[in-house]
C-alpha cells in the first residue's frame, strides 16, 4: 500500500459519495474546494415518495463515471495527481454504498493511491472547513435530513466524534416529507413546506417531542418526530372530515416551528452542557430557512458562534468525503485496507476504517 505525500497546500484529495440518492463527486486541496459534481437520482424517487434503494444503487452506477469526469474537469486536474481516494463507507443504503465503495477501490487499485474509508456523518461536520476553516474544539454538531438527525460533541474531526444523541423514530426531514404527502404537497416535502410556510407559527399547537421536564433523564438530547407528524395527520383529517378547507399556510407554519423549535432549542442545551461556543449544522434540513433563523437568534442569545455551511454543503456531497479525508491524510493516519466493506449502520464515533 502506498503512502501518502501531502504537498504544500494540503493533499489533493478526491471524495466519492453514494449513501443514499446523490452521487457525489468532490475534489480539495486541504481545505480548499477544487471541485463538487453531485448527480441526484431524487427525480426518479418522486412517484414512490421515497427513496427506493434498487433506483438509486443504479442509479449511482450509471452516473459515477460521468460525475468523476465532471468532477476531474471542474478542478483541472488528472486522476494520477492524487494523493489519494476517500469513499464513504458508511452509514447508508447498503447497495448504494457499495457501488460508491467499489468505484473508489478500483481508481485506488488501478492508480496505485491509497484509499481512505470515511464515515459520512463526520462528512457533514468536516465540509465545513471548506467555508470557515478550523473547527475550535469543542464544538456541537447538529445534523438534519432525510437519514439523520442527531447532536453530535466534536473533540477531533478526524478522531473525536461521539453522539449525544439522535432521533428514536423518524429523522427531521422524513418528518417534512411525510407531512408534506399529508398536506398534499410533492417529495421532498421540505423545501415545499418551507416555501408554503408563510403562516402564523402559532396557528396549531403541534407536540414538541421530548421536551417535556420528565425527558430531560432519559432523552434530553433525543428527538422524536413521529409523534408530530401523527398529530398534524389527524388534525389534517378532522378538518377534512368536517368538510373544512385546511389552511395551508398556517398548518405548514405551525409543524415547522414544532421541528425547528426542538432542534434549535436542543442544539442552545447541547452547547451549554459541554461548554461549547461553537454550533455547526449539516443535512438537508439545515437548508430550511426558519431553521437558520431561529438558530441564528438563538445563537446570538446564547453567544454561540453559528457556522453554516452553503446549503449545496450541507446537503450531500462529495467534497465533505473529500476534506475529510485530507483531514485524516494530514494527520499521517494509515489508509484503509483494500478489504474494507461498507457498513450501513457505522457509528459516528468510527470516522474511518
Ligand atoms: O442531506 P439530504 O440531501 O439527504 C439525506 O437525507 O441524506 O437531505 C434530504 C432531506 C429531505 O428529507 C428534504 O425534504 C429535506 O432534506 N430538505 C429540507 C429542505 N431542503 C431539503 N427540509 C426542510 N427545509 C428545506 N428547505
Ligand atoms: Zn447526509
Amino acid at each position: 500500500m502506498p503512502e501518502p505525500a501531502a504537498p504544500s497546500g494540503g493533499p489533493l484529495i478526491l471524495g466519492i459519495e453514494s449513501s443514499c440518492d446523490e452521487t457525489g463527486v468532490g475534489i480539495v486541496r486541504g481545505h480548499q474546494l477544487l471541485a463538487n459534481e453531485v448527480a441526484s437520482s431524487v427525480e426518479e424517487h418522486i412517484r414512490f415518495g421515497g427513496v427506493v434503494p434498487e433506483v438509486a444503487s443504479r442509479a449511482h452506477l450509471e452516473a459515477m463515471v460521468p460525475t468523476l469526469e465532471r468532477a476531474c474537469a471542474a478542478a483541472d486536474i488528472d486522476l494520477t495527481e492524487l494523493d489519494g481516494i476517500a469513499v464513504t463507507a458508511g452509514p447508508g443504503l447498503m447497495g448504494a454504498l457499495v457501488v460508491g465503495l467499489a468505484s473508489a477501490k478500483a481508481l485506488a487499485y488501478a492508480l496505485d493511491k491509497p484509499l481512505y474509508g470515511v464515515n459520512h456523518l463526520a462528512g457533514h461536520v468536516a465540509v465545513d472547513l471548506l467555508e470557515h476553516g478550523p473547527l475550535p474544539t469543542p464544538c456541537v454538531a447538529l445534523l438534519v435530513s432525510g437519514g439523520h438527525t442527531s447532536l453530535l460533541r466534536v473533540d477531533s474531526i478526524t478522531s473525536g466524534i461521539s453522539e449525544l444523541g439522535s432521533t428514536v423514530d423518524d429523522a427531521a426531514g422524513e418528518a417534512y416529507d411525510k407531512v408534506a404527502r399529508v398536506l398534499g404537497l410533492p417529495y421532498p416535502g421540505g423545501p415545499h413546506i418551507d416555501r408554503a410556510a408563510t403562516g402564523d407559527p402559532a396557528y396549531v399547537a403541534f407536540p414538541r417531542g421530548f421536551s417535556m421536564r420528565k425527558d430531560r433523564e432519559q432523552h434530553r438530547f433525543d428527538f422524536s418526530f413521529s409523534g408530530l407528524k401523527t398529530a398534524v395527520a389527524r388534525w389534517v383529517e378532522a378538518r377534512e372530515r368536517d368538510g373544512e378547507e385546511v389552511p395551508l399556510a398556517d398548518v405548514a407554519a405551525s409543524f415547522q416551528e414544532a421541528v425547528c423549535d426542538v432542534l434549535s432549542a436542543k442544539a442552545m442545551d447541547a452547547c451549554a452542557a459541554i461548554g461549547a461556543t461553537d454550533l455547526l449544522i449539516g443535512g438537508g434540513v439545515a437548508a430550511n430557512g426558519r431553521l437558520r433563523t431561529l438558530l441564528a437568534e438563538r445563537s446570538a442569545a446564547h453567544g454561540i458562534a453559528l457556522r453554516t455551511p452553503r446549503p449545496g454543503l450541507c446537503t450531500d456531497n462529495g467534497a465533505m468525503i473529500a476534506v475529510l479525508g485530507a483531514e485524516i491524510v494530514s494527520d499521517g493516519a494509515r489508509p484503509s485496507s483494500l478489504d474494507i466493506g461498507a457498513d450501513s449502520s457505522l457509528p459516528v464515533s468510527r470516522i474511518s476504517l
